[in-house]
Order: C-alpha cells, then structure tokens, then sequence
C-alpha cells in the first residue's frame, strides 16, 4: 500500500489501539484484519539496494546463516535466500504472518525452499547456544519501531547476542514521521540506533536510500548497514 495514502494513514492510526506491547500475542490481530499498512506485498526495494548495491561483501553459500525478525508475510526472507543463497530463517509473533509467509514460499515459483525456514517466535526468546547457532547477517525491517522504545536496548543486547562476529546487521528505518508519544509505530529517527549497538557494532552504511517501494515517499526510510565486532 502507498505509504502516504489516507487509507494507509487511516490504518497506522489504528495500530496503538489494536496492539499492545504488554500482550506479544495482540501482534496477530492486525494481520487477521488486514491491517498491515506497512505490508509492500513484495521485497522492500531498500533491502535490495543495501545487497545489490554495495561493495559489501555479504556472506553467500549454504553454510551461512541469515535471520529476518518480525518477519511477516516473509518478502525480504525470499529475496535474502534467493540473491545470497543463504539459509535464512524468518520468524513472527503472528501465527497468521507465518501461514502467509509458508503460503507466498510455497506459491513463489524458483524459490531456494529447502533454504528457507520460518516459525512462530518471539525475538528475544532466541538464545545462541554457540557461535554456530549465531547469524551471519541479521535483517529487521520495522521490528525496532514494533518493540516498546524501553524495549529497545535489549533489542540491541538481543543482536549483538545473535550476530557472529564480523556479520552484518541492515535496518531499514520506517516510518520516519513526526513525533509522537504512542505505538506503534513507535517514533524512530536513524540515530534511536546509536546507543543499543553502541560497542558491539560499527556503522559501515548511513544513507537515504534511493530504491524505495512504488509510490513510497523520500525521506521516510533510512538505511544502517552495521557490521558485528
Ligand atoms: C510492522 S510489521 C513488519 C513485518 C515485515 N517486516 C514486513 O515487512 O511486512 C512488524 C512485525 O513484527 C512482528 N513482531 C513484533 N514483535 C516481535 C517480536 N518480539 N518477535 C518477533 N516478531 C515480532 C509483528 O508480529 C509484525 O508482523
């Protein structure tokens, strides 16, 4: 849906009183309504501009691993394993989020599935056992605006938990939209990242991407590509 369009703000504005931060399991009443404003039914194009076009080298290869969390119909988990070859889990509160996102793998033609693995869990109930249960690369797209703000430097503790060392983090920050006290989602400008990836991660991109979904407004999204220390 076009980000702007009075329909899309019309559903944004309803989300506070739908989903409550105290109840994880409120995150499955949007996606029963259909009430995904942030939903691209496709690939966010920003993601590929942080892959595609970059001289970073992102792991490749089957025995890399990948996470999206707060993965929803599982888009950009499709175009991870696809573009990297890589075995990417995504992952949901949502019960229904994920039974859309197993419908769109088995319905996608020419998609890696066997790479692919997606599940109901809450992000911060991930424990890595080992470096080998951790992630070379590590995806969220709107799960930090999701999270409480008080929430948010436990997300950061949370992947510098789950992200090998040298691997990368790419957030996509959206919306990018005046202040407000209520969520989500929750008021978010690129910096909100500093402090939770303070001395675990560094920066290696901070930009204003130019590939944004169709009809999607600039200045909305920001890109941060942070790569484990
Ligand atoms: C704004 S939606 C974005 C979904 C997806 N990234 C997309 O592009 O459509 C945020 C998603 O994060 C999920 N979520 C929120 N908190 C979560 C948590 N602690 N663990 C896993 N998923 C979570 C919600 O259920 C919701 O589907």
């Amino acid at each position: 849906m076009d980000a702007e369009n009075p329909e899309a703000r019309a559903q944004y504005a309803q989300l506070p009183d739908i989903v409550c931060y105290s109840d994880t399991s409120s995150w499955n009443i949007p996606w029963k309504l259909n009430l995904t404003p942030w939903n691209k039914w496709a690939y966010n194009p920003t993601l590929r501009e942080a892959i595609e076009d970059s001289v970073i080298e992102y792991p490749k290869g089957r025995d890399k691993r990948a996470l999206v969390p707060g993965c929803g119909e599982g888009h950009d988990v499709i175009y991870i394993a696809s573009t990297l070859g890589i075995p990417t889990t995504g992952l949901d509160l949502s019960p229904t989020a994920v039974e859309r996102a197993s419908s769109l793998l088995e319905t996608t033609p020419e998609v890696p599935k066997d790479l692919i693995n997606l599940k109901v869990e809450d992000f911060f109930s991930l424990k890595p056992e080992g470096e080998a249960d951790k992630y070379d690369l590590i995806q969220d797209y709107t799960l930090f605006i999701s999270i409480h703000p008080s929430q948010r430097l436990e997300w950061g503790r949370q992947m510098a938990a789950l992200t090998k060392q040298g691997g990368y983090l790419i957030t996509v920050v959206f919306p990018i939209d005046p202040k407000t006290d209520t969520g989500p989602p929750w008021y978010v400008r690129p910096n909100h990242y500093d402090e939770p990836l303070a001395g675990c991660f560094r920066k290696v991109v901070d930009k204003a991407p130019m590939k944004l979904p169709p009809g999607w407004p600039e200045g909305r999204q920001h890109l941060l590509v942070w790569q484990r220390l």
